[in-house]
């Protein structure tokens, strides 16, 4: 059993945030973050929140597939910046595309996309669910230290959703991997105050060791899609289309020689919207679907690593 996928949406605050505006208030340049990362600017929501904007891509989704939240079997969502730990992303969009299914999240940051997909794989596989909803949303903008030119420079706010249906025809095959590694990228969660145990104050902030983790964005993704290529048996040429997580154009030019994976197939939108985490990769399937840059049956190839540490590329047809 494989999918295809009915329908593509995504959705972007209005408020676009230039590396000029960030240079306004931490010490860093237009110069240096293009340079550096391939950022020219990204979105910042001002009043939507992930769950907000995870409704508004999804209901794009919908659309595109043409079908209604009544038809939806089971909703992923994957998010690192849910508005509560409980109720989940999923499960609000749940609520308002009036749907009523099964709905949960997936944690693994920026391969959130990847995962979620391989989960709805098996629901479709267990025969459980015929349509799945993938929802990724994330509010980057509330987890960083905005005096942290390291960190603050790097993500933006969005969301993209994709509509999944079961198919006997296609072809879909993955590799995951994680370990430990609160110590390369860590976001920690609020703590309470119990009058059991003394809570030591900690950074609320999101960490990122930056060389750390370009170096583990490179390895993996040059070790993922060669294990990927090797397990379906497929080949570089056979790749059509690459879209890699958005987070710094420096690691995917390090990386892409590493696949032979000719350059022209790898698709690049950081420059406008920067690392929106679990959603980069589908807000860029979905700029290239509406933009007609698929054919029916091109083997699209999505490859994504971040924090967990967690890593994973994925293969299917289009
Ligand atoms: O989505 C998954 C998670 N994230 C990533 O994949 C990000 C992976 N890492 C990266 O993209 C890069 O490591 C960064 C963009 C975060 C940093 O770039 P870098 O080339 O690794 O810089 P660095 O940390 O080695 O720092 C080099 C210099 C330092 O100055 P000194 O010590 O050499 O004087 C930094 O303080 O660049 C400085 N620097 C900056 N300068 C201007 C760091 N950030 C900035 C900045 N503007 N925004």
């Amino acid at each position: 059993m494989n999918f295809k996928i009915l329908g593509t949406g995504s959705y972007v605050p209005d408020h676009v945030v230039t590396n000029d505006d960030l240079a306004k208030f931490v010490e860093t340049s237009d110069e240096w973050i293009a340079q550096r990362v391939g950022i020219k600017e990204r979105r910042v929501s001002i009043s939507d929140t992930t769950a907000d904007m995870g409704i508004k891509s999804a209901k794009k989704a919908l659309e595109s597939a043409n079908v209604v939240g009544a038809d939806i079997d089971l909703i992923v969502g994957a998010t690192i910046s849910a508005d509560s730990v409980c109720p989940n992303l999923a499960c609000m969009v749940e609520r308002e595309i009036g749907a009523d299914c099964m709905a949960f999240d997936v944690s693994a940051a920026c391969s959130g996309f990847i995962f979620a997909l391989e989960t709805a794989m098996g629901f479709i596989e267990r025969g459980i669910a015929k349509k799945v909803l993938v929802v990724c949303a994330e509010r980057m903008s509330k987890l960083l230290d905005w005096n942290d030119r390291g960190t603050c420079v790097i993500f933006g706010d969005g969301s993209a959703s994709v509509v999944l249906e079961a198919s006997e025809e296609g072809f879909y095959d993955s590799v995951i991997h994680t370990k430990g590694g609160d110590d390369v990228i860590d976001i920690p969660t609020r703590d309470g105050i119990s009058p059991f145990y003394k809570v030591e104050p900690k950074n609320p902030f999101l960490f990122m060791n930056g060389q750390a983790t370009f170096k583990f964005a490179v390895k993996s993704i040059s070790h993922d899609v060669k294990e990927l290529l090797d397990k379906t048996g497929l080949t570089a040429d056979d790749i059509d289309i690459v879209i890699p997580h958005q987070a710094n154009k420096r690691i995917i030019d390090s990386a892409q020689p590493k696949t032979k994976i000719a350059r022209e197939k790898w698709y690049i939108n950081i420059e406008r919207f920067g690392n929106v985490s679990g959603a980069s990769i589908p807000i860029a399937l979905d700029e290239m679907n509406r933009n007609g840059l698929i054919k029916k049956g091109d083997k699209i190839l999505l490859t994504a690593f971040g924090g967990g540490l967690s890593s994973g590329a994925v293969v299917f047809e289009w």
